[in-house]
């Protein structure tokens, strides 16, 4: 049993507090923000992660897991603190490093004992060392420390299972034995540790972010060329992923990536590059391909409706992804502004994220179910995939409407059964048959098939 401090109590900082705890060690969890702390303290979650607030109540009154928004507590007598603070993106796209900064500098003026500084949230390559050189010059009296990097790999609405059951936990030190303590926190996990320096471990991280965000990129570039040929991107993927190489995962096509990582680390990553002058072409074409994903709902529902003014259109599902109530850079939100710019009237549900999502936009009226939602509009669009909108009666779904037209943004139904139910379907790549040219195909020998 160890005593840790976690500071940040966000997505990241929590969970990893949290199951800290859960696997038997001793944390103390801090945050700058008092309201967040206060509720923490009353048995109320900052945020909407499933699983997290029955793992926080049982630590709580096990007495593992407490809240804190004082240094001196949280570091009394803790041998590792983790910083889960946020790492925004700055107006280059650069990693914004302020609350790093502020949080190393507290550690450093309260720490009293020797201590091992975990950097969790994603920072830039060359942050460990940075971090190093803060606390050096912030110790009132020199006192023993390490910098290890172990970055984060949790997805949100199934973070407690990725954190529990991790692919591999990634270390990075220039003290192997700070390393080697941090490994032994994470043994109960039986995961693949991977042990290696600071820099290297810091791009593992972001390598692997802008990896996956590319995957999305991909399959939605090709979703584009399925559309024009008359193939189903589903189906590809499906092809596809059964190659051990390519595997299944993230080729889901749609309107491309949002949240609070993929597109600040693809971002941050690519200014990293561009400062160091390697020209990353990938990158860059990640982040269009991504970017141009917002604009297809609107110009997709002008040429179903023959126009968006006046038009009611309903926006099933909200947050940048299902089980989570996360509305950092949800592509909702673009699509939201221009369907409300070219001059529709916007409705929305989501079964999670109203809250959050309201004072975004303040434009958009509110529906309390899907079926309410639906009544009266002349379009609807699927933003977010979540699992309740899968099984919807559609039928219902339809006579409620005023135009049975639907937009399905992240391709939930089959485009056969919507068609046979009497909507103006269309999903992207789905094989649409209204395709534009077949390409001609011409045999080995140039002849025409
Ligand atoms: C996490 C990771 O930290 C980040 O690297 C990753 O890229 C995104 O996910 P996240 O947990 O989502 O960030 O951040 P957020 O939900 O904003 O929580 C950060 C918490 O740190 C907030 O509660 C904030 O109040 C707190 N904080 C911030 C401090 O306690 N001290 C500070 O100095 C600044
Ligand atoms: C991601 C990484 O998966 C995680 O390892 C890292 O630690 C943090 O960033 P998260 O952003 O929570 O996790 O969600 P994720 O499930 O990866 O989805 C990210 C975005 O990509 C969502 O907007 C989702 O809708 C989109 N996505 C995902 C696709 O468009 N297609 C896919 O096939 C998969």
């Amino acid at each position: 049993m160890k005593q840790i401090a976690v500071v940040g109590v966000g997505y990241v900082g929590l969970v990893t507090a949290a199951c800290f705890s859960d696997l038997g060690n001793r944390v103390v969890a801090l945050d700058i923000n008092e309201e967040k702390i206060e509720g923490l303290k009353r048995g109320q979650m900052p945020i909407y992660e499933p699983g997290l607030k029955e793992l926080v109540e049982r630590n709580d009154k096990a007495g593992r897991l407490s809240f804190t928004t004082s240094y001196p507590e949280a570091l009394d007598s803790s041998e590792f603190a983790f910083i889960c603070v946020g790492t925004p993106s700055g107006v280059e796209g650069e990693a914004d490093l302020k609350y790093v900064e502020a949080s190393a500098r507290s550690i450093a003026e309260n720490m009293t004992a020797p201590l091992v500084v975990i950097n969790k949230s994603t920072v830039p390559v060359g942050t460990g060392d940075w971090v190093a050189d803060i606390i050096t010059s912030h110790q009132p009296e020199p006192i023993d420390f390490a910098v290890v990097s172990c970055p984060e790999f949790l997805r949100e609405g199934s973070a407690i299972l990725d954190f529990m059951n991790p692919h591999r936990t990634v270390l990075g030190s220039l003290d192997r034995e700070a390393a080697d303590k941090v490994a032994q926190l994470h043994l109960p996990l039986r995961s693949p540790i991977v042990i290696t320096d600071l820099r290297t471990a810091e791009m593992i991280k972001y390598a692997s972010n802008a990896f996956l965000a590319t995957k999305i990129s991909f399959i939605n570039e090709i979703a584009d060329v399925c559309e024009a040929l008359g193939a189903d991107v589903k189906e590809v993927a499906a092809g596809m992923g059964f190659d051990e190489r390519i595997g299944p995962h993230f080729l889901e096509a749609g309107l491309g990536y949002g949240g609070s990582c993929f597109p600040k680390d693809v971002q941050a990553l690519a200014f990293m590059a561009d400062e160091m002058n390697t020209d990353p072409k990938i990158l860059h074409a990640v982040m269009e391909i991504n970017s141009q994903r917002r604009l297809i709902p609107v110009q997709r529902l002008e040429e179903m409706l023959g126009g968006l003014k006046g038009k009611v259109v309903g926006m099933l599902g909200l947050t940048f992804k299902p089980n989570t109530d996360d509305m950092r850079d949800a592509p909702s939100l673009d699509i939201a502004n221009a369907l409300l710019a070219a001059g529709a009237k916007l409705r929305a549900f989501d079964p999670v994220g109203m809250q959050v999502a309201q004072p975004l936009l303040p434009d958009v009226e509110m529906a309390p179910d899907a079926y309410a939602l639906a009544d009266g509009c002349d379009a609807l669009v699927v933003n977010t995939d979540w699992n309740e909108f899968k099984q919807l009666n559609m039928t219902r779904i339809r006579d409620s409407m005023r135009q049975p037209v639907i937009f399905d943004g992240r391709n939930i139904y089959d485009p056969q059964k919507m068609a046979d139910l009497g909507f103006q379907y269309r999903g992207v790549g789905r094989g649409y048959d209204g395709a534009k040219t077949k390409v001609s195909l011409k045999s080995a020998k140039g002849h025409a098939v």
